[in-house]
């Protein structure tokens, strides 16, 4: 079936492969985002997408969109992604975070949408040391960001008593792909590392570089997006990552490794907010979906390696 599908942030790094994989499956879309992190050139030209600029916390103006729009389907996707960004900016971040969540959530719910499916993090797990991370676990969040996250559940939590809306909270553990911005200190480590190394620059570990992540490649959070849809439950929280865990260290062993050149690494201090262990346990969608993390971490390195250099020749 073909919705009418708003897709908040599409203009970003997660998003924007959202919208592609949106419109190829036939739907039409409408994408709102502010372009603080997002570009236009992110979106494709094609006669389904359209694009609206906004700022989520613009109460009155997504009123206007959703009552002229009235989407079956609403992918929350914008947000200000850094944990690192929440801790020095906690007001604006939550602004966004928090209070756009709830704005596009109540108008999907006002306008009927059949289902909201939302971007939440890890980082809600925080301090709690057991995993793999399951989702029955009870957040500890590190960081306002992880609060902000938590709260987006909550509040999905109560709108789905309320109305038709059905709510799907996916908990991304650490993305990555082309179209990573690298170029604010506050961008996913991998784009950074990246970045840094095809231009023979050194490369800053926070920490001692033992601290894990789940990274999960974006051909795999967009096919988490997509099964999904339609789900039948008022509410579901899935954690989106592999189920395998890489050292940052290791990480850079293996970009090193790709390129063939020779490790140049500072050490800084550990950052504040950073949770030290993070991996997926991926159980719950894959027993409720066809969903299977097809991307091997070093098979997606060497694709995004190759991407980058592809693209930096044009
Ligand atoms: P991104 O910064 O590339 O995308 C966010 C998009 O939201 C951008 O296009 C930005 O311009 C837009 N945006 C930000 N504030 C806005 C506002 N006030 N109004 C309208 N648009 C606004 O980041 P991303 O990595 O693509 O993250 C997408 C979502 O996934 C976010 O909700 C993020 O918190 C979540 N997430 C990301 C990761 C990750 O590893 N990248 C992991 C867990 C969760
Ligand atoms: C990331 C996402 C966040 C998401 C969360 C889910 C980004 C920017 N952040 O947060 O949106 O909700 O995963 O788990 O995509 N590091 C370095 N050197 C650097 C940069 C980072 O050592 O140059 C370290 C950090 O200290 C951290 C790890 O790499 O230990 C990952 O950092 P980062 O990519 O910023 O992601 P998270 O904080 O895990």
């Amino acid at each position: 079936m073909s919705h009418n599908i708003i897709v908040t942030g599409g203009a970003g790094f997660i998003g924007s492969h959202l919208v592609c994989a949106l419109l190829s499956a036939g739907h039409r879309v409408v994408v709102l985002d502010d372009l603080s992190t997002g570009k236009l050139t992110n979106l494709p030209v094609h006669p389904n997408c359209h694009f609206i600029e906004v700022d989520i916390v613009d109460e009155l103006a997504l009123a206007r969109i959703f009552e002229s729009e009235r989407p079956s389907l609403v992918y929350h996707e914008a947000a200000i992604a850094s944990v690192q960004k929440s801790i020095h900016d906690p007001v604006r971040t939550s602004s966004v975070n928090d209070y756009g969540a709830k704005h596009i959530f109540e108008l999907a719910v006002h306008v009927g949408s059949e289902q909201v499916i939302f971007a939440s993090s890890a980082a809600v797990y925080g301090e709690d040391e057991r995993l793999p991370k399951l989702e029955t676990f009870e957040p500890t969040p590190l960081s306002p960001y992880g609060v902000q996250k938590w709260q987006n559940e909550i509040d999905a939590v109560r709108l789905a008593k309320k109305g038709r809306t059905r709510f799907t909270a996916l908990r991304y553990f650490n993305v990555y792909g082309p179209k990573q911005d690298p170029q604010s200190e506050y961008s996913g480590v991998i784009s950074i590392f990246v970045d840094r190394i095809l231009q023979n620059k050194p490369i800053t570990i926070f920490g001692n570089g033992e601290q894990t992540r789940d990274f999960v490649n974006i051909a795999d959070v967009v096919q988490a997006n997509m099964v999904v849809q339609e789900l039948p439950s008022n509410v579901d929280i899935f954690n989106v990552g592999t189920a395998k865990k890489t050292s940052l260290i290791d990480l850079a062993k293996h970009l090193y490794s790709i390129e063939n050149r020779i490790e140049n690494i500072v050490f800084q201090p550990k950052r504040e907010g950073d949770i030290r262990h993070s991996v997926a346990d991926i159980g719950l969608l894959m027993s409720k979906t066809v969903y299977f993390p097809n991307v091997h971490i070093l098979q997606g390195l060497q694709t995004l390696v190759s991407a980058v250099k592809s693209q930096r020749n044009r």
